[in-house]
């Protein structure tokens, strides 16, 4: 499998409006998207900041995975998303490979894209989600 380009760093935050009014104030980030998924539990803001894409991502309740995750382990870095040609091949390929994959299949995400995430146990703590942009 083969990264093509950073897609988007995401931090988990308790507040997407508050976080993104402070990267705006503080950063001079760019609102590119702000969605809200309540069947996956989300609320998200994507932003531009010199030249990187940065996902503010909060949850719409306590009982959803960032949710979770923000009681859990508090605000901060969530995940990295890289962005593939083609996920479904390189899932095939890293589940072939021995990769532990949260996502065996595609699955819509934000902003119209499909993703997947990696397990956090294959890459050293780390959770990777893959992007491609839906065709
Ligand atoms: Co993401």
């Amino acid at each position: 499998m083969q990264a093509k380009s950073t897609h988007h760093i995401a931090v988990a935050v308790n507040s997407v409006d508050e976080a993104l009014a402070t990267y705006q104030q503080l950063f001079g980030a760019v609102l590119e998207h702000r969605e809200t998924v309540p069947e996956q539990g989300v609320d998200a803001a994507t932003v531009m900041l010199g030249g990187n894409r940065i996902e503010l991502l909060g949850a719409t309740g306590p009982d959803t995975p960032v949710g979770k995750f923000l009681a859990k382990r508090g605000q901060g870095i969530h995940h990295i998303a890289f962005e593939v040609d083609d996920l479904r091949a390189s899932l095939a390929e890293l589940e072939a490979k021995g990769a532990q994959l949260i996502d065996t299949e595609p699955r819509r995400g934000l902003h119209g894209l499909e993703v997947a995430f990696i397990h956090p146990e294959t890459s050293y703590g780390v959770l990777y989600e893959l992007v491609t942009n839906a065709a």
